[in-house]
Order: C-alpha cells, then structure tokens, then sequence
C-alpha cells in the first residue's frame, strides 16, 4: 500500500526536511583534504540533534554512522572511519533526518579540492539525472516516468545505471512503498498523485552499472572500480507539481562547485 501524505504532514516533513539540507549543506562545506569520514559523522549527529531532529541511520538494521560516507568508485552506504580525504576524491554523503516523526532522506557527491574533469562530469551528470526525474514528478505522470527520465539521461552521457538500489516512498518510516527505480519505461507503473513522498536516489557509474558489497556487509562499490556518483532528494508531489522538501540555499551552500571545472574550484578555494 503506497501512504499518501496530507499537506499537515508534508509541512512536518518540509521543516524536518530543512534540518537535512542544512546539515548537508555544512558537510559540504566540511569535506575537505585532510578531514576523516568520522569527522563528518560527528559533525553530523551533533548537528541534526542541535536543530531538533534524530539521525535516522543510526541502527538501522545494525548501521553503525549516522550518515554513509563513499568515496571514488564506492556507490553507497560506505561507513565513517579512519579514511582521510584527499585532493582530487569524489566523495558521496548521505544523511537521513527524523523529526516528528518523519524521515527525510537526501545525498551528494561531492569534489575534494581539485578534481578531474571526468570526475566533475560524473557529479554533473548524475545531479541532473536527479533533477530530470523530480521533473517527472507531476500529478497524473506514472512511476516508469522518472526512472525514464534519469536513465536516458544518465545513458545519454555514456555512464551506466545502478539496478540494485532504488530510491523509495518517505515518511514515518525510512523505507516506504514504492520502489523507484533509476531506470524503466515512460508511461508505466503506478500513477503520481499529490501526497505521494518520494526518495530519488540515482546512483550512476562511469563504466558498468554492476556493483559489489565489501566485506563490512555495508559499503557498496562499482564491480569495475570506476567512479559514482550519488545524489538524493526527498520530493513531494503536489496539485502545483514537485516540492524538493531537503533543498539547500544555493546562495548559503557551494553547490555550484559542482559546475565549474577543477581549475576554477582551486582558484575559489
Ligand atoms: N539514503 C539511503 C537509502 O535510502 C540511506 C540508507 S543507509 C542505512 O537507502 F544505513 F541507513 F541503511
Ligand atoms: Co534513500
């Protein structure tokens, strides 16, 4: 059964959705050479509880972070450690927020300092993947519609498409009906209606789109070691079309590193 939400519950998940994006947004800003995932763990539990909310990962079937930490040609779910950043890693962050009651659920990847153009690419394209299918999210649009979206362009660029995982409907419960794939055929599956909460989370590789699970039982890598990208948002459909409820102040946030080439970023760093 897919759970609707009313816009009473849509307002409780936008204000929960804003302590995601803000914390987010500071570990972005964070993300630096020489910082450890754990370092960002902390500064993301200590911010989530500072603003009223609870970090939804911790032990979630045994998860031991508060947020997934996966650098380079890990995809998702890379635990916090003793790992320092360094110039030139992509590094994807997922943090997942409750307050009141309700979860939200987003992610980037991000460059540390200088990276390559390939890399930076990767991040570009798979953040208008995700864009792409929010953009599907009207009232009446179907399932397959998103999924459609962000494969064609994803392998429009040449990168392939994680089948494994999928986003998901969001709401008391992390992990809510339906499954969204990154991938699928316009015009099929379940029909959009406003209340529906979704979770987007294409994850999109530079060569194939088969991934492995390391030894930890967690962590999530390309089987061909090549790069990924992550990016996430938790959207509501409404009558006036898609809501992004964990969107960031891009004046506040550098998000638009992620468009610029290398050399620009090291000159703004
Ligand atoms: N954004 C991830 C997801 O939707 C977060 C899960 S990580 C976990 O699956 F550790 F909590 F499982
Ligand atoms: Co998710």
């Amino acid at each position: 059964m897919i759970a609707l939400k009313s816009t009473r519950e849509i307002e409780t998940m936008r204000r929960g959705g804003k302590i995601t994006a803000r914390v987010l947004g500071d570990l972005m800003r964070a993300a630096r050479p020489g910082v450890t995932t754990r370092q960002l763990d902390r500064l993301a539990e200590t911010g989530i509880r500072a603003l009223g909310g609870e970090p939804t990962f911790v032990g979630y079937h045994g998860y031991p972070g508060s947020i997934c930490t996966s650098v380079n040609e890990q995809v998702v779910h890379g635990i916090p450690g003793d790992y320092e950043l360094r110039e030139g890693d992509i590094l994807s962050i997922d943090i997942g927020t409750t307050f009141e009651g309700y979860v939200s659920d987003s992610a980037v990847t991000v460059p540390i300092g200088s990276v390559s153009k390939e890399a930076a690419r990767l991040m570009r394209v798979t953040q208008e993947c995700l864009m792409a299918g929010i953009a599907q999210m009207q009232s009446g649009k179907r399932l397959g519609d998103i999924g459609w979206a962000v494969q064609a362009h994803a392998e429009g660029h040449g990168y392939g498409v994680v089948r494994e995982l999928v986003g998901h409907g969001v709401g008391t419960r992390m992990h809510e009906e339906p499954q969204v794939p990154n991938f699928g055929r316009a015009g099929s599956g379940s029909e959009l209606r406003p209340g529906l909460v979704l979770a987007v989370e294409p994850m999109i590789t530079q060569g194939g789109h088969a991934v492995e699970t390391l030894k930890d039982g967690w962590t999530v890598v390309t089987a061909d070691g090549k790069l990924a990208a992550h990016f996430e948002h938790t959207i509501a459909v409404t009558q006036d079309g898609p809501k992004i409820l964990t969107l960031r102040d891009i004046g506040e946030h550098p998000d638009t590193r992620l468009y610029r080439p290398a050399e620009e970023n090291a000159a703004s760093a």
